[in-house]
Formats: structure tokens, C-alpha cells, sequence
């Protein structure tokens, strides 16, 4: 069924985002992974930006998830409700049957951990999304929205001026990148085998406030504010399209409310950065010598270049990104500055074990 919003000074305008959401019928949503980084920025800008919407936020709670991300939200209108994607009853039981729209970000989403062991990534994230995509058409769900990555297109070449488009093949090169490529398959299916209104969202790198410091500019950040050395894979000259969190939510806001059905958007920020530069701003924003930076070795088949072409989610849904990458890097750096205590439960338990497995040495080692 066709959406939403017969905004169509939208479409036109090249940064129209205000006054979408106050028009928009969607009220009642179910975000899965809605406690980790993103799913959890996502919530608290459903909450700030929709009028009287109510969130169901379905999430198993794994090393990533964390409730502590959603201690400020306004919880009369938000409920947390912990459970398995992979579970059909239990999504069953979570999911009324007035719900408007469903909001999938509940994945395993570190390439190292796939690279160890990708069980737990074909679980969550290609039988979860078809449990999920089931559960939306049984309930009658109006729109699926699910949030995908560049990385199901594989890699660029470094040297030139190549991006990736919706258009794009599919490439995956790690078992993360595989798993989310399968699970695009399966929602697109649900749309030509059975008509369920989706949108799929394709974005790169996202960095902010409360990501698991098992990705590189959270464990930069946690590493150097103790002075440990920062693990810097092959020669440190891979390039990723980096976008602050919240533009990222933005961009799928935007998309569940305006987005064709059966619409794929890339979303980024045109914010291309080689991996050692990253270090090297983190490095200088903290004050801290880039003598910290430690070259280790690779990553398996690690992919060279990220580089997303945001064209379409710009003139069709009128999306650009607030924050530039020196606002954001600020913002995300005052952030973890701010909140010690955060990184110190999410550097402790289990995280020690997969540092010292990943990195062969241990967290704090100097
Ligand atoms: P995250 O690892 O921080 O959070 C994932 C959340 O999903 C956690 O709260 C976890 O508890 C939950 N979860 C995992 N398995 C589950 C299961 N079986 N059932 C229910 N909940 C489960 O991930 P993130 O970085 O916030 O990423 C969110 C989504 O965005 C993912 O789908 C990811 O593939 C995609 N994405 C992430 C990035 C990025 O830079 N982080 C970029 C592009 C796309
Ligand atoms: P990551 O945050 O794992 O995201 P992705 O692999 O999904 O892009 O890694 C970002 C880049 O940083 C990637 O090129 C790998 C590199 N990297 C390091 O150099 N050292 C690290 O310790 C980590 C985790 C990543």
C-alpha cells in the first residue's frame, strides 16, 4: 500500500526534512535491535520527531545491546521488549497486530566476529529477518523497513572515482557482508512473491555516541583516552564513507515515511577517509601522540575501499546529513569523554576475551 506522506515540496526540496514527520500516519512502531547503536539513536529520534508515536523495541540484549543506551527516553511511550528475531513466537507476541511499521536493525554486525565464526550471523541475520518478514505480513504490518549495509557490494578500487549505487552488484566478501546480502534477497522477495511494502537502507560507516568499542573509532577512542595503543590493520590506508549516527537515523526516518515501496536508498554522508587518517584526527582531537597508532596485522579478505553514492536518497527524499565529520567527531569524542563508565562495563566480561582473541594481547596492555 502506498505511503505516507503527500508532502510533495519533499521531493522537490533539497533539505526537507522538518514538518515530514508531524504529518506522517505512522504512529505505532516495532524497532528490533532498537538497545544497540544505531537501533537505539533510531529510537530516540522516533521518540523526539514523531508525535505521540509508540516504539515496541524487540532486542535479545547480546554483548551489543544495552539498555543504558535508552536511559533518557520518555518510557510511556517506549517498550522494551527482550527477545530472539529467530523466535517466531515471541516476535508474534511482541507485535500487535495495529502496528504500522517495522523497523529492523537487530543483527550481528562485527566483520572480525563473522570472520571467527559465522553461525550466529546467518541465525540472526537471514533466518531472523525472514521470522520477521513472516510475522510483518501475518500481522499485517504496513511497511518493513530493513537496514542494510555498502558492504553487500563488495569493494572498490582505491585509485579511482568508482561509487557504489543502488544499482550496484552484489559482491559480499566477509560472512557479516554475506549474511546481510541474503537477508536483502529474502525482503525482497517478501515484496515480489507477496506484496509487503518494504524498504531497504544501505549505509556505511556510522559513528556517534554509544557504539561497542569492537569497531575501530569507538576503540580508538576507548583505547587512547587510557593511552593503550591503537590496533591499525595492514598498511592502514582501507577507505571508508564515514556518517554520524544521527544523520544516518534521519536518512531512514525519511525512507520509512516517503520512500518508494520496494525502494533501496544508499545512504551517506560523501565522507571518504582512509583508516590511518581516522586515527590521526581521533589522535589529534584527543591530544594524544600518533605514536599510539599500532600497525598489526590484516584483516582476512579485508575490503580496500567504501565509497556510497547518496544521489537518490537526496532528490528523492530530500535527505542531506546535518553534521560535518569535524561537528560529529567532536560530538562523538565529548561523548565518550563524558561517559567513562559506559566504556568501562562495555570494555569489561566477555569483550576482554574476544580482545585478546582478536588482538593477541590484552585490553590496557600497553
Ligand atoms: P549493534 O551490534 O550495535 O546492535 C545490534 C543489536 O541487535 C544489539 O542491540 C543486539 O542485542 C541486537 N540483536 C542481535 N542479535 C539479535 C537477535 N537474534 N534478536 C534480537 N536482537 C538481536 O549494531 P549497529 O551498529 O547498531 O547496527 C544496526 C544495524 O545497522 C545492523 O543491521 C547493521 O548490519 C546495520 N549497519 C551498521 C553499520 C555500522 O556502521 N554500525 C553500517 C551499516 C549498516
Ligand atoms: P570496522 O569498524 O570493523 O567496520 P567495517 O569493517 O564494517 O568497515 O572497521 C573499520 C575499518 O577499520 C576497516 O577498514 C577495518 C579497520 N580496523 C582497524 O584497522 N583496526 C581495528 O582494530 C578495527 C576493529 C578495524
Amino acid at each position: 500500500m502506498p505511503l505516507v506522506c503527500s508532502n510533495t515540496k519533499t521531493k522537490s526540496s533539497s533539505h526537507s526534512y522538518e514538518g515530514i514527520s508531524k504529518k506522517s500516519l505512522m504512529r505505532k512502531f516495532l524497532v528490533t535491535g532498537g538497545a544497540g547503536f544505531i537501533g537505539s539513536a533510531f529510537v530516540r529520534l522516533l521518540l523526539d520527531e514523531v508525535p505521540a508515536c509508540e516504539v515496541i523495541n524487540f532486542d535479545a540484549l547480546t554483548y551489543a545491546g544495552n539498555l543504558d543506551n535508552l536511559k533518557d527516553v520518555d518510557e510511556s511511550r517506549h517498550l522494551f521488549v527482550r527477545g530472539d528475531i529467530t523466535d517466531q513466537n515471541a516476535v508474534l507476541a511482541a507485535l500487535p497486530p495495529e502496528v504500522d511499521c517495522l523497523v529492523n536493525f537487530a543483527a550481528e554486525s562485527h566483520v572480525d566476529r563473522s570472520i571467527a565464526s559465522a553461525g550466529e550471523f546467518l541465525r540472526t541475520n537471514v533466518l531472523g529477518t525472514q521470522v520477521l518478514l513472516d510475522a510483518a505480513r501475518a500481522r499485517g504490518v504496513r511497511r518493513f523497513v530493513h537496514i542494510s549495509t555498502d558492504e553487500v557490494m563488495g569493494s572498490l578500487p582505491e585509485a579511482e572515482e568508482q561509487y557504489f549505487t543502488e544499482d550496484s552488484p552484489f559482491a559480499p566478501n566477509s560472512p557479516y557482508a554475506a549474511s546481510k546480502a541474503a537477508a536483502e534477497h529474502l525482503v525482497r522477495a517478501a515484496r515480489h512473491t507477496f506484496g509487503l511494502d518494504t524498504v531497504i537502507t544501505r549505509c556505511g560507516n556510522n559513528y556517534g555516541p554509544r557504539q561497542f568499542p569492537e569497531k575501530f573509532l569507538p576503540l580508538m577512542l576507548a583505547n587512547a583516552l587510557h593511552d593503550d595503543p591503537i590496533p591499525v590493520y595492514g598498511d592502514g590506508c582501507n577507505v571508508r564513507d564515514w556518517i554520524y549516527v544521527e544523520d544516518h537515523c534521519r536518512a531512514i526516518l525519511l525512507a520509512l515515511e516517503i520512500g518508494r515501496p520496494g525502494g533501496v536508498y544508499n545512504i551517506g554522508a560523501r565522507n571518504q577517509r582512509r583508516n590511518i587518517d581516522v586515527a590521526r584526527s581521533v589522535l589529534d582531537q584527543l591530544n594524544k601522540p600518533h605514536s599510539l597508532m599500532t600497525f598489526v596485522k590484516d584483516r582476512l579478505g579485508h575490503d580496500r575501499r567504501y565509497a556510497i553514492d547518496p544521489s537518490l536518497a537526496e532528490s528523492e527524499l530530500g535527505w542531506r546529513p546535518r553534521e560535518t565529520w569535524e561537528s560529529g567527531l567532536e560530538k562523538t569524542i565529548s561523548w565518550y569523554r563524558d561517559n567513562s563508565d559506559w566504556i568501562a562495563r562495555a570494555r569489561s566480561g566477555a569483550y576482554r576475551e574476544f580482545y585478546s582473541r582478536q588482538y593477541g594481547t590484552e585490553v590496557g596492555a600497553q
